[in-house]
Order: structure tokens, then C-alpha cells, then sequence
């Protein structure tokens, strides 16, 4: 195509074909919604394929071959597809060369990859979840890789996205903790040697404290007033828990930058105390909390089935369920968000919908949407939660050190790139294994964090998929060392044709990722668009002796495509392409 020519394709081609169909049921006066055009299953014999006819048929009491016949009729495919009827009523769709080069065109002009805006909603969501003083653990994995991938798309999609990390920093843990340290490091209350208060110590003691909590009656009852005294505002306790809050948000925000993960929000528990009485207190007054055996809870009148919210306690002590309506309460007030995601392990399920239907039920989430993106488990190759080698849970540090390792060791054994690189290097590719090991599973199922097989070049993984753009990267500068320069795709062949039509796809993964909240969606669509790039790769030498100088350029053209594609979307999955590998 010159550029004196327009280009006929101005979004994808399904939906191009969409409208077109929808024309033609139109004119024949069918109802819309036997319509859709949908990507054929059958790619041998058609690329698009609408089945409504059958549905036609049947309301009209006709014969579903007439019904396409008028279709066909009034279908207006200015050259862009080929349509036929086939028995027993369906309509087929092939995409004609001019089709796949304008969308190439268009995809290449596009930065956007042809993937529209939305009308923009305020969404907050809730990722990440540590608790304070233990380190994170793989099982914060999930919520992070998921929760940052999602935001990603839902800002890319056009959504007006913020974010807090809701950290567990004010519970019995704390006061557990605290309670150690007073016995163990009394000095260390009393504005001792603050070096001590290290992120090792603090993992040392709290296992050590919470141990001691389910054996040991006396220790428990103590952590228990801790609590209640950090609580109260206790000057000495508050003083340790500032320090405790600082060295472990240090090595969170260590863990969570090497990740990419970013927060509008590093916001903990502790920030709603001030707002906890009060708001229970409104509750009771209006008559929508009650005392029930010396405790305050809401009763769920839409959940008959479910426990009532528990508020407070008999003892006084405010639990997780007033800490996440007051935290609705803080959100509403401020962002007055559209909807609030959390991004939170699926085991605490009856927590949210108890949450959800409190919150709807007193009015206080306001206009929020609140749902719960529920994730499954990270198992190890053994099919039981992953642990360390000992036996232990494997802290997220420890695992992106581990699979920094292995991909360091990778690259030494290949040998392939300049020292200086493979530190940068083996870290985008340790990260890529691990994000893509998740992302490429639905979030709702379990899934075995098999570090080895993360690792593979080849296969679906993400360092396969930073591969094969370094491989286009490399082939396109020898390209140029031997005078080939890339041009606008126009050889259609086989390969070519089922390159492109991957392509055409990646809106509707986009759309599918936001609207299921399942990033995984654009991760599957990647690993599909980086198999069939490497498919017209193998059967498109572009370095193949005697090549035609247009050809190489058509081919090369597709091939920076569908590299500008692959990138965008390994992007939204927060995934970084190496110079080399
Ligand atoms: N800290 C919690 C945990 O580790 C997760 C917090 C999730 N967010 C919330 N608003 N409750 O289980």
C-alpha cells in the first residue's frame, strides 16, 4: 500500500466484519443478536464465522441455507472478506489479502495495537496484603503478580486506577511480637540500639512468639494486653511498633520494586484505629449493628446463611471485620471509587462476602462495586504448598534470589552474551519466569511453581517469549548489516495469514482481561502471537540466499509487527525484553 492510498481497515477485522454482518441482518430485517461473529474453529476452512443462522431459522420457521442466502445478499464486504453459506446454516468468513495487509498497517500505525479506550471508571485496587514483620511469602505472590498485572491493563484500557497495599500491621502478630521483645530485648523498648532491629531479627522473633502464643497460656494472655496497649496508645509500645513499621516497609518495598509492583497507597491496618469506635458506635445507634452475647456484629440479611459480621468483640478488641468496613468508609471519603477489587487468596471468601453484604446492607460503600478477585494456591512439584527445600515456607526474597540464580546460570552455560550484561540480564529473565509462571495460569485455579520448567526457553514461558523478540531483534540488525531494510507487509502467505489473525485478536484479549480481571488472558494471547511469530519465522527466511529484496522487507515488516505487539503486551504483563539473551 502507498501512501497516497487510504487504508480500508480502521480496526480489527472482527470487528470490521461485526459491523458489516450486523449491517446485513439489518437490511434483512434478523434480529441482532443472532449476529455475532466470533473467530472460527475451524481455521482450514474459514477465519470468521458467525452460527446464528440456525437461530433465525428457527424463529422465522425457515430454512436456515435461505436465511443465509439473504444475508449474503446484503452483505457489503468491500473487498475485505470472502463469505459463503455451508450446511446446515452457517456462515464462513475468509479475510482477503487486502485485509491482512491493511490490518497490518493499521497495527503498525497504531500504538494502541488497534485496542480502543473505555469510557473510564474509578477503580481502586486492593494487592499485595503483607503482613507486617514476616517477610512476604510466596503466597503473597499471587496477589501482587495478579493484582499489578490487572492494574496495568485496566489503566491501559483507560480506567482511572488507584491502589493500596492494605498491610497487616496492627494485629495480635504485632502485639505477639512485641511481647517477645519486652521479655527477650527489653533494652530495645527503651530506645536501645535501634541496629537490632533488623528485617532477619524481626523473621527470627515472630516465630519464635507466635509459637509461644499456642503453647503457652501465660505468654498469649500477655501478647493479648501488648495488643490491647499498643491499641490504647501506649508511648512505649507505639515507639518500637514505628520502628518495626519501618524496617519491615523497607524490605517490602524492596521486594514489591524488584517486581515492579507499584501503590498509589502504603497504607496499613493501623490507619483506620481512630476510625473504629466511631463507626460502630453509628451503627448501633441506627439500629443496623446489635449486641449479640456481649459482642457487636451486623446480621446479613441478604447472607441467611452466613455467620453475622463480627464488629467487636466481648472483650472490647475491634477485629478484621470493622478494620475492612472502616477501610470502605477511608476509600469512599477519599477516591469515592466505582469499584473496589481485592486481590486477595480465594480461603478468605466468607470474610469478603460477609464484608460486601455489611458494607451494601449500612450504606457505606457508597457507589463501590466491591468484589472479591479471589486467587487459588501456589503449590510446589510435589502438588502440596510450596516450601523450601527444608521444609519451611520459601519467602519471596529468597525465591527471586533462587531464580535469579538458575537464570544467571543459564546464561553463563550458554555463553552467548557479554559478561557485563548477564547480571541485567538474568534478572529480567529470573522475573519474566516468575511472572509469566503465573500470569499464564487462570488466577482461580492452583497452579505448581516448577522453577525449572519456568526457566525453559522454549515452551510457555515467559523467558520463550522475551526470545523470540530478542531473536527478531537480532535478525532484523543482520538484516540491515546485509542491506535489507524492512518495509510495509504485502507477501501474504499461510504463516503470514495465521501471524496476522493472532494479531487481530489482541483487543478482545485486553477487553477479556479486564472485564474477567484475569490478566491471564493477555498472557495466553502473547505465548499464541509469539508461536505463530516464530512459525512465519521459520518458514520466511528473510537471510535465505538470492531473496527478493521486496520480500525480505514485506517479511520484515510483519515480523516488526508483531514484535511491536508482543512488547506491548509482555508490557501490561510487567514483563521487561532483554537487549540480548
Ligand atoms: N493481610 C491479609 C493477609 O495476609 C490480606 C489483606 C487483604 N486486604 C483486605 N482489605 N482485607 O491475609
Amino acid at each position: 500500500m502507498t501512501s497516497t492510498e487510504t487504508n480500508p481497515v480502521t480496526q480489527t477485522l472482527i470487528d470490521t466484519l461485526q459491523d458489516k454482518v450486523l449491517a446485513a441482518f439489518e437490511a434483512v430485517g434478523y434480529e441482532a443478536k443472532f449476529g455475532g461473529v466470533r473467530v472460527s474453529d475451524r481455521p482450514d476452512i474459514a477465519d470468521f464465522q458467525c452460527n446464528g443462522l440456525m437461530g433465525v431459522a428457527k424463529s422465522r420457521k425457515m430454512n436456515p441455507m435461505e436465511a443465509g442466502g439473504a444475508v449474503l445478499e446484503a452483505l457489503e464486504l468491500d473487498g475485505l472478506f470472502e463469505a459463503e453459506v455451508v450446511k446446515p446454516g452457517f456462515l464462513n468468513f475468509r479475510a482477503t489479502d487486502a485485509a491482512l495487509v491493511g490490518l497490518v498497517a493499521a497495527s503498525v500505525a497504531d500504538a494502541r495495537s488497534l485496542a480502543g479506550k473505555v469510557d473510564a471508571r474509578k477503580i481502586m485496587v486492593d494487592y499485595g496484603g503483607p503482613n507486617l514483620a514476616k517477610e512476604m511469602h510466596v503466597g503473597h505472590l499471587r496477589s501482587a503478580i495478579v493484582g499489578h498485572g490487572l492494574i496495568n491493563m485496566l489503566k491501559f484500557a483507560g480506567h482511572d486506577v488507584v491502589s493500596d497495599v492494605h498491610l497487616g500491621d496492627w494485629g495480635l502478630q504485632l502485639g505477639q511480637l512485641i511481647t517477645q521483645i519486652e521479655e527477650m530485648r527489653p533494652d530495645l523498648l527503651d530506645g536501645g540500639d535501634g541496629d537490632e532491629l533488623t528485617m532477619e531479627n524481626l523473621q527470627e522473633w515472630y516465630p519464635i512468639a507466635s509459637g509461644r502464643s499456642k503453647e503457652d497460656d501465660d505468654f498469649r494472655d500477655r501478647a493479648r494486653n501488648a495488643t490491647q496497649a499498643l491499641q490504647a496508645g501506649d508511648a512505649r509500645y507505639l515507639a518500637l511498633w514505628e520502628r518495626i513499621v519501618a524496617v519491615s516497609k523497607a524490605s517490602l518495598r524492596r521486594d514489591y520494586g524488584r517486581l515492579g509492583c507499584e501503590f498509589t497507597y502504603f497504607y496499613g491496618e493501623s490507619r483506620y484505629q481512630d476510625m473504629l469506635g466511631p463507626i460502630v458506635s453509628k451503627l448501633e445507634d441506627s439500629g443496623e449493628a446489635e449486641l449479640s452475647e456481649g459482642a457487636i456484629v451486623v446480621h446479613l440479611k441478604e447472607g441467611k446463611k452466613l455467620p453475622p459480621l463480627m464488629l467487636r468483640n466481648s472483650k472490647g478488641g475491634y477485629g478484621y471485620g470493622a478494620t475492612d468496613l472502616a477501610t470502605i468508609v477511608d476509600r469512599v471519603e477519599t477516591d469515592d471509587p466505582e469499584f473496589i477489587l481485592y486481590v486477595v487468596d480465594a480461603r478468605q471468601k466468607m470474610h469478603f462476602q460477609q464484608v460486601f453484604l455489611a458494607a451494601k446492607q449500612t450504606g457505606l460503600n457508597g457507589r463501590a462495586v466491591l468484589e472479591h478477585t479471589a486467587f487459588g494456591t501456589v503449590n510446589g512439584t510435589d502438588g502440596k504448598p510450596f516450601k523450601t527445600r527444608e521444609g519451611g515456607v520459601m519467602r519471596l526474597h529468597d525465591l527471586m534470589e533462587e531464580m535469579h540464580a538458575a537464570a544467571r546460570m543459564r546464561l553463563d552455560e550458554m555463553d552467548k552474551i557479554d559478561a557485563s550484561l548477564r547480571e541485567e540480564t538474568a534478572e529480567q529473565i529470573a522475573i519474566a519466569a516468575i511472572k509469566f509462571g503465573e500470569l499464564s495460569h487462570d488466577r482461580e485455579s492452583n497452579y505448581i511453581f516448577d522453577m525449572d520448567q519456568f526457566l525453559q526457553f522454549e515452551g510457555k514461558t515467559g523467558p520463550y517469549i522475551q526470545y523470540t523478540c530478542v531473536r527478531i531483534a537480532s535478525l532484523m540488525d543482520n538484516a540491515k548489516a546485509a542491506g535489507l531494510e524492512a518495509g510495509a507487509f504485502d507477501q501474504v502467505s499461510d504463516n503470514a495469514r495465521a501471524l496476522v489473525l493472532v494479531m487481530d485478536e489482541f483487543p478482545a484479549k485486553l477487553e477479556r482481561s479486564v472485564e474477567t480481571r484475569k490478566p491471564s488472558n493477555m498472557a495466553l494471547h502473547v505465548y499464541n502471537l509469539a508461536n505463530a511469530t516464530n512459525s512465519f519465522y521459520q518458514s520466511n527466511r528473510v537471510l535465505a540466499e538470492g531473496i527478493d529484496p521486496a520480500v525480505a522487507a514485506s517479511h520484515l515488516g510483519l515480523l516488526a509487527a508483531a514484535k511491536a505487539q508482543l512488547e506491548l503486551g509482555l508490557g501490561l504483563l510487567g514483563i521487561e525484553v532483554p537487549a540480548k539473551m
